[in-house]
């Protein structure tokens, strides 16, 4: 059995399908989201960006290079352009025809049957204008306030939402932190301290700066973790007994529950 088993009775844990569930389907499709929300997971993850024309779309680069047939940068493309794209064939032929969601077309895919975690991103060079507010007026028109959860690197983003004038959960995610060293690398090198981040309800840790000293510090500033991303599911265990609130996985799968 490659897999690991929850105990009913443990402390209760999240899983977090990473990318959809990327290791099942094409990451950040609607066939990873379904894919995800056939397993035991408690949340679906996904990354945003914005279209041309202003439309917040589910993708994880700020190019459609990688994931797509396409090329060129989610920005300087149109939601209709960006509809043309395939984003199933790169990943394997039986996904072809596959399309880049909207984040609209997402939110009624799980529809609070799993929660929700929404990643904003940045383009290539620059932040997207409005990319909060839209992001928060698609939660209200679907009725997902109870069910969705926001993350990002960037603190401008996470600023602009804590400025909005609507409560819903937030994650701050870094890098790490170096032993010893009372302050923790950005996503972009820079260096910083939790204070600045008391609005936030979690601190997202990359996996190989997990540590159980770590851990039981950021609970002990008030702040939960989700640990990215690990897809062995012996690790995942191993950070769940260091403390970790959630792991997010692109196997959750692999995660069954008692
Ligand atoms: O959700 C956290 C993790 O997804 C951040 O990394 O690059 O996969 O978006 P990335
Ligand atoms: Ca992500």
């Amino acid at each position: 059995e490659p897999g690991i088993t929850l105990k009913k009775n443990a402390r209760r844990v999240q899983v977090i399908a990473h990318r959809g569930a990327a290791g099942l389907a094409p990451e950040n499709t609607l066939a990873a989201v379904k894919k995800g929300l056939e397993t035991q997971a408690d949340f679906i993850e996904i990354d945003v960006h914005q279209s041309k024309d202003g439309e917040v779309v589910v993708i994880h680069d700020p190019t459609v290079d990688r994931t797509t047939n396409g090329t060129g940068r989610v920005a300087d493309l149109t939601l209709a352009e960006l509809k043309k794209l395939d984003a199933g064939i790169k990943l394997d032929s039986a996904f072809a025809g596959e399309r880049i969601p909207t984040l609209a077309q997402v939110l009624r895919a799980v529809k609070g049957k799993k929660k929700l975690l929404i990643e904003l991103k940045k383009g290539e060079e620059d932040y997207y204008p409005g990319l909060e507010e839209k992001t928060i007026q698609l939660i209200r028109e679907n009725r997902a306030e109870e069910w969705c959860v926001l993350q990002s690197f960037y603190d401008p983003i996470l600023d602009r939402i804590w400025k909005a004038d609507f409560v819903i959960p937030t994650q701050k995610l870094i890098v790490g932190k170096i032993p010893f060293l009372p302050v923790f690398i950005d996503h972009e090198l820079k260096f910083g301290g939790f204070d600045r981040y008391s609005e936030a309800t979690a601190i997202n840790v990359h996996r190989h700066f997990a540590s159980k000293a770590f851990i039981t510090s950021l609970h002990n500033q008030g702040f939960k973790t989700f640990i990215w991303t690990e897809d062995d599911p012996k690790n995942i265990q191993k950070l769940f007994q260091m403390g970790a609130d959630g792991v997010m996985t692109n196997h959750p799968e692999l995660i069954k529950r008692q």
